[in-house]
């Protein structure tokens, strides 16, 4: 079958192979780089903010809490300020508020928290429980929501200093201020060195691999319509160079062949299709004299 296909044909039928197979492998090693890529971003972002929150829990304990502790004796209500988890939280509504950060979450999830907002949920508890079985200081995953695809960092939330247990061991020990604020039900009750809670970040990840998937087909269609104007090119160069004269030259030795001597076969180029033409030509001159001299005898 291959053998009755026409030039052109084989050559389009060549190039649509070579298309395909390209599309294929550079998909699927495109899917791959970008997947990666936009993972390794997603715990980018994920670990900054976690640096963040950090850091605004450390200048809490360090400049703000010395500034307003005094003050938790005499005041009537507590005041919060003073407490690097109210601040880390308060910080990342503030970043909540504007609309592209309304998706990421940050939460001090404690199985017995002071502020019942901080309550751990399930999934979080489970997160808990595992720092506590082990000693692992990081877990991260991706988690479907139903909002999206996000992708979670947790830390445990260790009770290391003593201090912390003035306010979380018994009421008693505690400003009246916080029992007044809080109640004595929740918060209390944690041990010296007692991993508490986790400390969890989570980044809305589908945006990002859903970015990464429109790239990979930009890039893939990019190439195609590259790829297919290149098929027109070598289309057309295969018709102007080969196809039409060597038709041109059939048409004309069949001509010959019918006994039109005055055939002419065209010679434009000195490649290797002019040469074909020139030989035929020579061709063309032996055999009109060996003709004459048949004729003459
Ligand atoms: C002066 C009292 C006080 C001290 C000392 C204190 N905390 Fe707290 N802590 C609080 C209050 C009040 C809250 C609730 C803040 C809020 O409304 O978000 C809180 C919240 C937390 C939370 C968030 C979960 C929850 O219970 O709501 C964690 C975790 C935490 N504290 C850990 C610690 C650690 C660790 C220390 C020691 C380094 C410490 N705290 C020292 C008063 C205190």
């Amino acid at each position: 079958m291959y053998k009755n296909l026409k030039l052109g044909l084989k050559l389009n039928l060549l190039l649509a192979i070579i298309l395909l197979l390209l599309v294929i492998t550079m998909g699927f090693i495109l899917s791959r780089v970008l997947q990666n890529y936009a993972e390794q971003e997603i715990v980018n972002r994920a670990s900054m903010l976690m640096a963040t929150m950090n850091s605004i829990r450390n200048y809490t304990s360090t400049q703000v809490n010395p500034e307003l502790s005094a003050r938790l004796e005499t005041e009537q209500i507590f005041l919060p300020q003073t407490v690097p988890a109210y601040s880390a939280r308060e910080v990342f509504e503030n970043l909540r508020s504007q609309e592209q950060y309304s998706q990421f979450f940050y939460k001090e999830a404690t199985l017995n928290p002071t502020n019942v907002r901080d309550k751990a949920d399930q999934f979080e508890a489970e997160i808990i429980q595992s720092f506590r079985n082990s000693s692992i200081e990081q877990q991260q995953g991706f988690r479907s929501i139903p909002g999206g695809k996000i992708f979670y960092i947790a830390h445990p939330l260790k009770v290391e200093k003593e201090s912390c247990l003035r306010c979380h061991s018994i009421p008693n020990l505690a400003p009246a201020s916080l029992v007044a604020s809080y109640g004595s039900d929740n918060g209390f009750g944690w041990k010296l060195n007692e991993i508490v809670g986790a400390q969890i970040i989570s980044v809305p990840s589908s945006q990002v691999i859903n970015a990464a998937k429109k790239l990979r087909n930009l890039v893939i269609s990019k190439v195609l319509i590259f790829l297919l104007l290149a098929s027109i090119l070598l289309n057309l160069f295969l018709k102007l160079t080969i196809t039409e004269p060597l038709k041109k030259m059939s048409d004309a030795s069949k001509q010959l062949s019918l006994g039109n001597m005055e055939t002419e076969f065209e010679q434009k180029t000195n490649d290797e299709i002019g040469i074909l033409a020139a030989s035929l030509n020579r061709l063309k001159v032996s055999l009109k004299m060996a003709m004459e001299m048949l004729e003459n005898q």
